[in-house]
């Protein structure tokens, strides 16, 4: 055990707490013949979202040492508050059980982001700050949501998309007296109405994934500027807006990219949107992978990482790219590139992950075969011309949930899932808590240092300080029981020298 003076280094101690943990799951498995006598003696009748207390033979009752570490796990499970006023608009508040459990689950997932929880409680780092956050409404969102209310900040949270807004999720928000104007299926009225409900808020941080705020507060609302220290941005497409905005000279507050730095992109978008984006479609459709020709558009972070996975799964991957680079690095990595025109003609299934528009169109739908299955995981439902999806059938129907049916005139099938909307939020839960646990953490700490440095900032495009990203790599690691060396004085002066050579 490590000490530095007296004081055992925090890290340490939750190694330590781990270690416990460890110990007492072993030694409630080595209980487990005990317990499921006991069970089959007392049949408990198991409810959604209820807390079942098994009986206990007196064995299992935890040390006194052990106690405020096991409280957690034996309290009743909490229930949603009534909602203190009307500061919401969701589906159905009675979903906020329900919800609530949702986010207990993902909490669970969440190390790093839980831990700054702790801290933020400790410290009240955005004591007094508003916060507007636009924002897939996902139980991992609503972890970052609580966070953020833990350090202090009033929070309002809208949808960042018409189809990825978890009801049960927003349901429970708002019960914890967070202001959320957003349910599954707004119309494009809708999402602006409830976009703007929370800029009423006059936050002081806006915090984007798709750059909505950032674009609707210096088009329509700037009556807001003065107030606002700084934005956030979640993802590729927010920071590609976010930088022309900079580069038109238009930009009025700082800007962090929070997707640009290495504890978000390299996770987030290449192993989230990989596994995530196979999961909708499986999801939607539940059609085999291994042995279709999988086309995937882009080669990029979110696509490659589609790409993994599906060749994971035994689909023949076939990539398309704009890009020579990149589709080198396909190529080398052992998969087939060609062009769209020539992969339309062999896909069973194409997905997009671009941030372009219209990389699938009319000419590449005619070509397509019979029951060919069309989605995509870019940010916008542009990827995919519906338009010209449309204007090439002759009737559409609803074939499952998330899967729409267009027959063309040729009387052809195709097939669009989630309506050429981000295709794993809409049809599946979104990038598993794992890796959103450093987005997010990321997102926590860069509103942390918002707060406190705003003054000294320009209206500029920023990027994550090194510091945060280091950190949150580095308690990821730490959640992991993973260890990493360090340099030592001699190698530090050996890369930072130029004189040793052959
Ligand atoms: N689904 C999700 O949960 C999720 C998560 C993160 C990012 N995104 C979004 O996914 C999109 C891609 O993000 P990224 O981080 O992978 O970006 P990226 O810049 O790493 O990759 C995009 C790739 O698409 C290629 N491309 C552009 N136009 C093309 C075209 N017409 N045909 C073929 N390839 C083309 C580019 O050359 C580039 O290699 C963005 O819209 C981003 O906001 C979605």
């Amino acid at each position: 055990m490590v000490y530095e003076g007296n004081t055992m280094r925090l890290e340490e101690l939750e190694e330590e707490m781990r270690a416990i943990e460890r110990k007492i799951d072993a030694f409630y498995v080595s209980l487990l013949p005990m317990l499921n006598r006991e069970r089959s003696a007392h049949p408990v009748k198991v409810e959604p979202g209820m807390q079942t207390q098994l009986p206990q033979p007196e064995a299992v009752k935890p040390a006194p040492v052990l106690k405020a570490q096991m409280q957690p796990r034996l309290q009743p499970q909490a229930q949603p508050q009534k909602p203190q006023n009307g500061n919401y608009r969701v589906k159905d508040i009675g979903l906020a059980g329900q919800g609530g459990l949702k986010i207990e689950w993902a909490e669970r997932h969440m190390p790093v982001l839980m831990r700054i929880r702790r801290e933020f409680e400790a410290s009240k780092p955005l004591s007094g700050v508003r916060i507007a956050a636009c924002l897939h409404v996902t139980k991992e969102t609503a972890v970052l949501m609580r966070t953020l209310k833990a350090g202090g900040a009033e929070v309002a949270l809208c949808g960042s998309n018409p189809l990825s807004t978890q009801d049960d999720v927003a349901a429970a928000l708002a019960a914890e007296d967070i202001k959320v104007f957003a349910w599954r299926g707004v119309t494009n009225d809708e999402y602006y109405w409830c976009l703007n409900r929370a800029l009423d808020t006059r936050p002081n941080i806006t915090m984007d994934d798709g750059a909505d705020l950032i674009s609707t507060v210096h088009s329509k609302r700037a009556d807001l500027i003065p107030n606002v220290f700084g934005g956030q941005e979640e993802t590729t497409t927010g920071v590609i807006r976010m930088r022309a905005m900079a580069a038109d000279g238009a930009l009025r507050y700082p800007l962090f990219a929070v997707n640009d730095t290495p504890t978000k992109h390299m996770f987030d978008n290449y192993y989230g949107t990989g596994q995530s984006t196979i999961d909708g479609i499986i999801r939607a459709t539940n059609v085999l992978l291994a042995g279709k020709n999988f086309v995937v558009c882009g080669y990029g972070y979110c696509a490659s990482g589609i790409a993994k996975v599906a060749r994971g799964m035994g689909a023949n991957v076939i990539i398309t790219e704009v890009d020579p680079t990149k589709a080198l690095k396909a190529t080398m990595d052992g998969l087939r590139v060609m062009t769209i025109a020539e992969a339309a003609r062999i896909g069973d299934i194409f997905v997009t992950a671009t941030g372009d528009k219209n990389v699938i169109r009319a000419e590449h739908m005619a070509v397509m075969k019979d029951n060919a299955i069309l989605a995509n995981s870019g940010h916008f439902n542009a990827e995919i011309s519906i338009p010209d999806l449309e204007s090439i059938s002759a009737s559409k129907r609803r074939m499952r949930d998330n899967v729409d049916e267009y027959t063309t005139r040729a009387g052809k099938r195709l097939y669009l899932l989630a309506e050429g909307r981000l295709v794993n939020l809409a049809a599946a839960e979104g990038h598993p808590s794992e890796v959103m646990d450093m987005s997010f953490a990321d997102q926590a700490l860069c509103a942390e240092y918002l707060a406190k440095h705003a003054k000294d900032l320009e209206p500029l495009v920023y990027d994550v300080p090194e510091d945060i990203d280091l950190r949150v790599a580095r308690l990821k690691l730490a959640s992991m029981d993973v260890r990493i060396d360090t340099l030592t004085d001699e190698q530090k002066k050996y890369l930072s020298s130029w004189k040793e050579g052959t």
